[in-house]
């Protein structure tokens, strides 16, 4: 047996070979347990099986776990660097029966194992029982023939077996690998138990029991077997070393890091070798699992573990930036078994380079300050807190990164005053919340968020998690319980759902366990990074404390990321169809349509909307990977990344990319950005620009359709298109030719009808009928002639060249025309031509007119005038009111 990745293999295979399904790794953010800060053992992916609440279609199973022992109950990282054995990450190697065999075929399983697979002689190896489980001591004489010597019963919380404070747990056996007497220590429960000689290399755990509240333990639905060997072990014991640092794996990365920085592994630096290899593998893992560096939760242990590895390299003399380019070597030696390590490696490279080159910045200073203020101690003294607080408010130290700091020299650092210092700084903030004008009901939350901290946002990665209620709100107050029918307010210490910002709307969905059922209608980011879910409690009494699980609205979901990928999309495409000037000025990302807001100061054409709309479209056909990476504010505008204008990032921003990089490196789009997204650009769909406007001067909007929205419009159009078609009885291609010439068509026709109702009107004696009636004829008033008609059904614009017609036709003298509409209203027309208008007055004869006719005033020239009146039925007496005027 040889290599770490041989010894890996080997034991799933075994158990393969055994019937058990190899199941992958979980991720290191476990996605079952609010309680749990990482996955930290191989059953954690397994809980709810245990406990009957999952099922899977195995009832046994194996695999390598990821695990991180940092920043919670199994916390290593301090000791990492100086032991043989502490690790912060580290692989779990597991076999588990749910239900199916128990501890007789456990033991057997892993003797065969160990003993023949691996090889290990039996005289080296002994095992420990819990002192009350006589069973186990039977089965390991009978099965391994092991003498009551090599048994060793053991009453302590050392074999009982607890993943936290709750969940499954039982009673364990452990296996221990006796390195021989050059080495000191006695075997388990003596006095020198301590000692390095008898190492644990496996842990059976017969789970029998589910922890479900401290004091409260119940038997499981069926007895079950979790075991767990740490693979980094059981490699030094196969390759015959007594140090986990000296395997293989180990070794590789150790000669990486000397060849960058020329220390000597065996050297006095030693420590710090071992401190950045063992951080490197848990920076990656956990950044490849989606947890970025912070100053809250994860985030923050995750820098810490960062920043110390930082220090060590700084102590190894590197004068650049260290950590990211050892990630090669990394994903050299574990890529094959983790291929998410593969596929994050430029993510993780540049999260690395970012936070080495950021913390580089205050490293010196800080390091000098704390030189400086401990030069005078000596072994055993204390350390003055409020530096130690400085370092980490100023300098960016974590309160570890301190303490490792002076380990060496035996000085340990005074927590009270830090603790103190830190809550005076508290104090100051909350002072200034409290003059910052919040409304009433708005104040609740800025308490809160500094009570619980901010909420950790799973959602990135995950629609379904766990999470515990850590506040309820409800008319504004805090409250311990909502019953049923309750509208409430609810906090999470950690949630799937999204708040809503940057445009894109809030989750919706449903939180349930335990009998209680809560339908959220909202999701909304409360004192800057609280997220508030706002919903109704369904069923059961809604308590704090209680864990719940999350589940996202996913079809909602995944047309919003479909809505929000397509909408930078078409930011590129718009900026590419019409210029550089296009600035975002707001945007709406809901499930059913997005809407993108932009400076433009004139209409787009049809012609540019189609071509920003296939430019957009061509990359969701390219179906790239939609990417994400956390940069420095500054490095992501230089990179040419598009912000929103006058929005205020923090020091570092999430920037999503899509689409293969012309000029920009980093894509095709790229943008900063903290919303939701496809996997990939193809998961889009279709887009489909359903609208453009302007909403105020100089800013103009499209609205868009993606997915399924997009199809049934486009295909609603192509039905009403193919309709219109049918009933033109002309082919689609031909339908807008078809339209065109019938509204020519339609054109000619009405003036036709209006030629034939004038010549009609005005040629057709009292007699005629149709459209038209005229009721009287040229008369002659005194020496002036006189042309008189009351037409009816004649347009209005056409009464003024009925009235020039007139004109024309009596040479000299006076036209009135009066036309009586549908309405039964009148309109009327008077000309006076050229020789008579000193004599008589177009406007004072249509004054009359229209006086006869119910109505007032009219107006024009000498020459023509027109007025109107309610009384067409008085149009006769009109033109007899001219005839008088006029002096006949
Ligand atoms: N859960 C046990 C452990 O972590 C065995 O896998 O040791």
């Amino acid at each position: 047996m040889s290599g770490v990745n041989e010894i890996r293999s080997a034991y799933l295979n075994y158990f393969a070979k055994n019937g058990h399904e190899i199941v992958p790794s979980s991720p290191l953010v476990p996605r079952n347990d609010p309680t749990l800060m990482f996955t930290n053992a191989g059953m954690v992916q397994f809980k709810n099986v245990f406990t009957g609440l999952e099922k899977r279609p195995y009832e046994r199973a194996t695999s390598s776990q990821k695990c991180v022992r940092a920043g919670g109950k199994h916390n290593d990282l301090d000791n990492v660097g100086y032991t043989a054995r502490h690790h912060t990450f580290f692989e779990m190697l597991g076999n588990f029966s749910f239900g199916d065999y128990f501890k007789e075929r456990a033991i057997e399983l892993a003797w065969n194992l160990i003993t023949k697979e691996y090889g290990l002689p039996k005289d080296r190896l002994l095992v420990t029982v819990y002192s009350e489980d006589e069973d186990a001591a039977k089965l390991w004489k009978k099965i391994a023939g092991l003498p009551e010597s090599k048994i060793i019963r053991i009453g302590t919380s050392d074999n009982f077996w607890q993943m936290g404070d709750t969940g499954p747990c039982g009673p364990c056996s452990e296996i221990f690998f006796d390195h021989g007497d050059k080495i000191w220590g006695g075997p388990p429960g003596s006095p020198e138990e301590d000692g390095d000689r008898f190492i644990e290399i496996w842990n059976l755990v017969f789970m029998q029991f589910d922890q479900i509240a401290p004091g409260n333990r119940v038997a499981l639905p069926k007895p079950s077997i979790d075991t767990g060997m740490g693979l980094e072990r059981i490699a030094a014991v196969l390759q015959g070393k007594h140090d986990n640092y000296e395997i293989d794996l180990f070794v590789a990365l150790i000669r990486a890091i000397a060849e960058l920085t020329g220390a000597d592994p065996q050297g006095e630096q030693k420590a710090s070798l071992r401190v950045i290899a063992d951080h490197l593998r848990a920076s990656s893992f956990l950044i490849s699992d989606g947890v970025l560096p912070s100053n809250e939760g994860r985030g923050y242990v995750l820098r810490r573990i960062m920043r110390r590895a930082m220090r060590h390299g700084q102590l190894l003399g590197a004068k650049e930036p260290l950590m990211y380019r050892l990630v090669w070597a990394l994903v050299r030696e574990m890529g094959q078994a983790y291929p998410e390590l593969v596929r994050a490696e430029n993510l993780i490279e540049e999260t690395l380079k970012l936070e080495e080159t950021r913390f580089r910045k205050t490293l010196d200073r800080g390091l000098t300050i704390l030189d400086e203020k401990s030069a005078s101690l000596k072994k055993g003294d204390m350390f003055d807190g409020e530096t130690a607080f400085t370092l980490y408010d100023t300098y960016g130290f974590p309160l570890d990164l301190t303490q490792d700091a002076l380990r060496n020299r035996g000085i340990g650092v005074d927590i009270a005053s830090f603790t103190d210092a830190m809550e005076q700084q508290r104090k100051k903030a909350r002072a200034a919340w409290a003059g910052s004008g919040d409304t009433a009901t708005e104040n609740i939350w800025f308490p809160l968020r500094e009570k619980l901290g901010a909420s950790e946002f799973l959602g990135y990665d995950t629609e379904i998690a766990e999470g515990v209620v850590t506040a309820l709100v409800k008319d504004g107050k805090e409250i311990e319980a909502a019953a049923t029918g309750d509208s409430v307010a609810i906090v999470m210490n950690q949630t799937p759902f999204y708040a809503e910002s940057g445009g894109q709307v809030g989750d919706t969905g449903i939180l349930s366990g335990d009998g209680v059922r809560v339908r959220v209608t909202d999701t909304q980011k409360k004192a800057g990074d609280l997220y508030v879910h706002l919903g109704t409690v369904e069923q059961g009494t809604l308590k704090l404390d209680l864990p719940l699980q999350l589940e996202v609205d996913h079809a909602r979901r995944t047309s919003i990321r479909a809505n929000h990928s397509a909408t930078h999309l078409l930011h590129e495409a718009l900026r590419q169809v019409l210029g550089d000037h296009i600035a975002q000025r707001g945007s709406l990302v809901a499930p059913e349509r997005l809407r993108f807001d932009f400076a433009h100061n004139k209409p787009i054409s049809a012609d540019e909307l189609r071509r920003i709309e296939d430019i957009a479209n061509d990359v969701v056909l390219e179906n790239g990977e939609v990417l994400t990476r956390s940069m420095a504010v500054d490095d992501a505008r230089d990179s040419g990344a598009r912000a929103l204008f006058g929005e205020k990032y923090g020091d570092e921003v999430r920037v999503v990319s899509m689409g293969a990089g012309q000029g920009n490196a980093l894509g095709w789009s790229v943008e900063l950005c903290g919303g939701t997204h496809v996997r990939r650009t193809g998961d889009i769909g279709l887009i489909s620009i359903s609208g453009e406007s302007a909403v105020a001067s100089g800013v103009r909007r499209i609205e868009a359709l993606t997915g399924n929205n997009a199809r049934h419009a486009v295909n609603a159009t192509i039905h009403t298109a193919k309709a219109a078609a049918a009933e033109l009885k002309t082919t689609l291609d031909d339908l807008p030719a078809r339209i065109a010439a019938l509204v020519e068509e339609r054109k000619k026709l009405e003036n036709a009808l209006s030629d034939a109702r004038k010549k009609l009107a005005m040629g057709g004696g009292a007699a005629a009928g149709g459209g038209a009636a005229a009721t009287s004829d040229i008369r002659t008033i005194g020496d002036v002639k006189f042309l008189g008609r009351a037409v009816q059904g004649i347009e209005m614009k056409d009464l003024k060249s009925l009235a020039d017609d007139g004109k024309k036709q009596i040479g000299s003298g006076v036209v009135a025309i009066i036309n009586v509409g549908e309405d039964g209203k009148a309109g009327a027309v008077v000309g006076v031509t050229a020789d008579l208008t000193s004599r008589f007055s177009a406007v004072d004869l249509v004054k009359i007119a229209s006086e006869a006719l119910g109505g007032k005033g009219g107006g024009g020239r000498p020459d023509m005038a027109q007025a109107g009146g309610p009384d067409g039925a008085k149009a006769d007496a009109a033109l007899k009111a001219i005839e008088a005027a006029m002096g006949a």
